[in-house]
């Protein structure tokens, strides 16, 4: 299937750095869209597929061999094509609403800013794999990153990008600040940091305003 199909459903990710609570507020949107009465697919990057998935593994768990970041990069960009054509694509041409928790944004915050690959290299993966398909809202989760890191940890043993020290995911959480300064329309900020409550209830005003549900 071409990415160039328009699309009629809505596609919207959740963003930020670790533990910040994209899991957690996933299950509060898709339940707002639902009672709003759209189909909703709730996905995740990497992964979303079986095969995507297995490659999710591949990145997540710790291995004695260094992964380079090339391999890093390229292994993202492979599962979000798989991804995107076997389950984002055809949700929403059948007018299904999408929310996937992380997408491309996160590519250029860890890959590009945490790794230090060129973010041009990123933009023509981006081009390659998704031609016109972008996100029409992204909710960036943002908290200081020790308070996600702690959250995080509290959860149980850190996988391989986790295990990162704390300044690679203080430059994530730059590189998430430049793409929103660079497309400020599709960004909504929310201060995770706050509780849930909080948060949930500030995730409930912008899906109002920017979304109408
Ligand atoms: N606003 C909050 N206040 C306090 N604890 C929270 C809040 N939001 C989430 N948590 C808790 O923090 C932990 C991490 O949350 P969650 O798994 O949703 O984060 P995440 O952003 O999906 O993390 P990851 O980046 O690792 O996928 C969970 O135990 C969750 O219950
Ligand atoms: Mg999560």
């Amino acid at each position: 299937m071409s990415t160039e199909q328009s699309h009629k459903g809505r596609f919207i990710t959740i963003e930020g750095t670790e533990g910040v609570g994209k899991s957690t507020n996933v299950a509060f949107v898709k339940a707002r869209i639902e009672a709003a009465g759209f189909e909703l697919v709730l996905t995740r990057e990497p992964g979303g597929t079986v095969l995507a998935e297995q490659i999710r593994d591949l990145l997540l768990t710790p291995s004695a061999e260094k992964m380079s970041v090339d391999t890093e990069l390229l292994l993202v960009f492979a599962a979000r094509a798989q991804h995107i054509n076997s389950v984002i694509l055809p949700a929403l041409a059948r007018g299904a609403w999408v929310l996937s928790d992380r997408f491309t944004d996160a590519t250029y915050a860890y890959q590009g800013f945490g790794r230090g690959i060129d973010l041009q290299r990123i933009e023509q993966l981006e081009q390659f794999v998704q031609g016109s398909l972008r996100p029409d809202l992204t909710l960036l989760l943002d908290a200081p990153v020790e308070i996600g890191l702690a959250r995080a940890s509290a959860r149980g043993e850190l996988d391989r990008i986790e295990q990162e020290k704390q300044c690679f995911f203080e430059k994530v959480r730059e590189g998430y600040h430049y793409q929103m300064e660079r497309e400020p329309l599709r960004f909504a900020m929310i201060d995770a940091s706050q509780n849930l409550a909080a948060v949930k209830s500030q995730v409930g005003l912008v899906l109002r305003t920017k979304l109408g549900i």
